[in-house]
C-alpha cells in the first residue's frame, strides 16, 4: 500500500489543490560533502551545522570515519563535531562503501589519490554501474594508479602518494571531476590548473578560497581557470553552516508555480550563483518568484550566498534552455522537464548528455515516468522535448531508485487529474528523507 509513511513500497499521491507555506530543506548536499572532506583536513576540531541528513552524507561520514576520522553527529544528524586530523588519514582495513553517492565516491578518489596506501571505494548497485574513467584518468595523470573494472565502472582500486601537479581540461563539464582534482591538487607537487569548458558548481574552491590559507586555491572567471598550490594544505579548524539546498528547494517551489492560489517561501537556501540557473530559468518562463539575498549570510556559510525564495502561482511558458547553462541546473533538468511539460508551447532540451550517468539513466527514467502519468515526450540523445500543455493523468510510477525521479513523480502526480502511485518511494531518502512529510504538511487537498 500506499498512505503517507515512506518507508511503505508504495505512497499514493491523490491530485491536490493548493500548496501553501514555508518549506524548510535539508541542509545542501554538494557542500555537506565538502564541508565534511576539509573539515577533517583541517587542523583541530571543526563544527559543522544543518548538514544534510541524506543518505549520500551519511556515505561520505561513514567513509571519512573508516579513514581514522572522529566524527561526532548530534541525535538530529545534521550538526557535527570533525576531530581534523591534517593530511593524517589512516589506510582503511576494508572498501569503503559509497552507498549511491557519486559525489562521496569522486570527491574522495581525489583524496585518496594523495594517500600513501591502497583503498577501494565501492557502492550500491546503482554506483557500481555508474563511469568513473573521467575521474580516474586526470588522477593517473598526476601519479597516482587507479585501477577500475573492465567497464570503467567501480571498485575504484587506487594506490596513491607522490602526485605532481598538471594541467587539466575536462572532456565533460562536471563539478565532481573539478573537486576530485583540486582535491588531488592540494596535496600533489607543483601547481594544478584546472582549465572550466562550461561552469559547473564552484563549491569547493569557494570554500577552500575562503577557509585556507591565502594562495592555495586562485579562482581566475574570466580565464575560467581554478590553479591549486600543492604542498602542505593550510587549513585552520573552522565553523561552518550549510545553507539550505536549492537543488531540494525546487520540488515545492516548483509544486507552488504550477497550482494556483498557491504560494511557497524557503528561508535560508543557497542562492549560489551556479545553483540558481534553474530558478533563473523559471523566472525566463514567467514564474512570479523572488530571490532575497541576506546580506551577512555569507559570514557563516565560508562564503556561501544564502537567502530566501519566495514563489506564487505563475502561468508558465516554455522558452529555450541554454544548452551552456545545463551543467548549472542539471540536477533540476527533470523537474524542468515537467514544468516543461505542463506549460504553454513546445519544448526542447539539449545539450544534457551527463544525465544519462547520473544515479539512473536520468533521460530514461524522467522520459518513462512522463509517459507512465500520461504525458507525451520524446528522448534525444542528450536530452527531451515535447508538446507542451500536457494534461497529467497520473498512474503508477517506478522510479528505479533515483531520488529525484521519486520527487519529480511526486511533483507532477500532486498537479495530475487522478491518482498516481509510486513504486519505492524510500529513495528520497539520499537527498531528501522528510520530503514526503514535509509536503503533506504543505499540500492541500479537496
Ligand atoms: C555534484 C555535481 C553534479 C550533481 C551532483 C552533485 C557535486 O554532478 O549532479 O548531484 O556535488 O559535485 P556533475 O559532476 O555532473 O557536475
Amino acid at each position: 500500500m500506499c498512505g503517507d509513511n515512506h518507508m511503505s513500497e508504495s505512497i499514493i499521491i491523490r491530485p491536490a489543490v493548493r500548496i501553501r507555506g514555508l518549506a524548510v530543506v535539508p541542509g545542501d548536499k554538494s557542500l555537506s560533502h565538502r564541508g565534511l572532506i576539509l573539515a577533517s583536513l583541517a587542523d583541530g576540531r571543526c563544527r559543522l551545522q544543518n548538514l544534510s541528513t541524506g543518505d549520500d552524507v551519511r556515505a561520505t561520514i561513514r567513509v571519512l570515519r573508516q579513514l581514522g576520522v572522529r566524527i561526532t553527529l548530534d541525535p538530529d544528524g545534521d550538526s557535527a563535531i570533525v576531530e581534523g586530523v591534517g593530511g593524517n588519514l589512516d589506510a582503511p582495513s576494508e572498501e569503503l562503501d559509497c552507498g549511491n553517492s557519486g559525489t562521496t565516491m569522486s570527491l574522495m578518489a581525489g583524496l585518496l589519490a594523495t594517500r600513501p596506501f591502497e583503498s577501494v571505494l565501492t557502492g550500491d548497485e546503482s554506483l557500481v554501474k555508474r563511469p568513473m574513467e573521467y575521474i580516474a584518468k586526470p588522477l593517473r595523470e598526476m601519479g597516482a594508479e587507479i585501477h577500475l573494472s573492465e567497464n570503467g565502472t567501480p571498485p575504484v582500486r587506487i594506490n596513491g602518494g607522490d602526485l605532481t601537479g598538471i594541467p587539466y581540461k575536462p572532456a565533460i563539464a562536471s563539478a565532481q571531476v573539478k573537486s576530485a582534482v583540486i582535491f588531488a591538487g592540494l596535496f600533489a607537487k607543483g601547481e594544478t590548473v584546472f582549465h572550466e569548458t562550461l561552469q559547473t558548481r564552484d563549491h569547493t574552491e569557494r570554500l577552500l578560497s575562503n577557509l585556507a590559507g591565502k594562495g592555495t586555491v586562485e579562482i581566475d572567471r574570466m580565464d575560467k581557470t581554478i590553479t591549486v598550490k600543492g604542498g602542505e594544505l593550510p587549513l585552520e579548524n573552522f565553523d561552518l553552516v550549510i545553507p539550505g539546498d536549492p537543488s531540494a528547494a525546487a520540488y515545492p517551489i516548483s509544486l507552488a508555480t504550477l497550482m494556483k492560489e498557491s504560494t511557497v517561501t524557503v528561508p535560508f537556501v543557497g542562492l549560489n550563483a551556479g545553483r540558481i540557473a534553474f530558478y533563473r530559468h523559471l523566472q525566463a518562463m514567467g514564474a512570479q518568484l523572488v530571490m532575497t539575498p541576506d546580506p551577512h549570510g555569507q559570514d557563516a556559510t565560508g562564503g556561501e550566498a544564502v537567502g530566501e525564495i519566495m514563489v506564487i502561482s505563475s502561468s508558465l511558458k516554455n522558452v529555450p534552455v541554454d544548452p551552456e547553462r545545463i551543467p548549472a541546473l542539471i540536477d533540476e533538468v527533470p523537474l524542468l522537464s515537467v514544468i516543461a511539460c505542463i506549460s504553454d508551447r513546445p519544448w526542447e532540451i539539449t545539450g544534457a548528455r551527463r544525465l544519462r550517468e547520473k544515479e539512473t539513466d536520468r533521460i530514461e527514467t524522467t522520459v518513462g515516468m512522463l509517459r507512465s502519468i500520461g504525458a507525451e515526450v520524446e528522448g534525444l540523445e542528450d536530452g527531451m522535448k515535447g508538446p507542451g500543455e500536457q494534461r497529467i493523468r497520473g498512474g503508477v510510477v517506478d522510479p528505479g531508485g533515483d531520488h529525484r525521479i521519486a520527487m519529480c513523480a511526486a511533483v507532477a502526480a500532486w498537479c495530475a487529474s487522478d491518482e498516481t502511485e509510486i513504486l519505492s518511494p524510500d529513495c528520497v531518502r539520499y537527498s531528501y528523507p522528510e520530503f514526503f512529510e514535509q509536503m503533506s504538511e504543505l499540500v492541500e487537498y479537496h
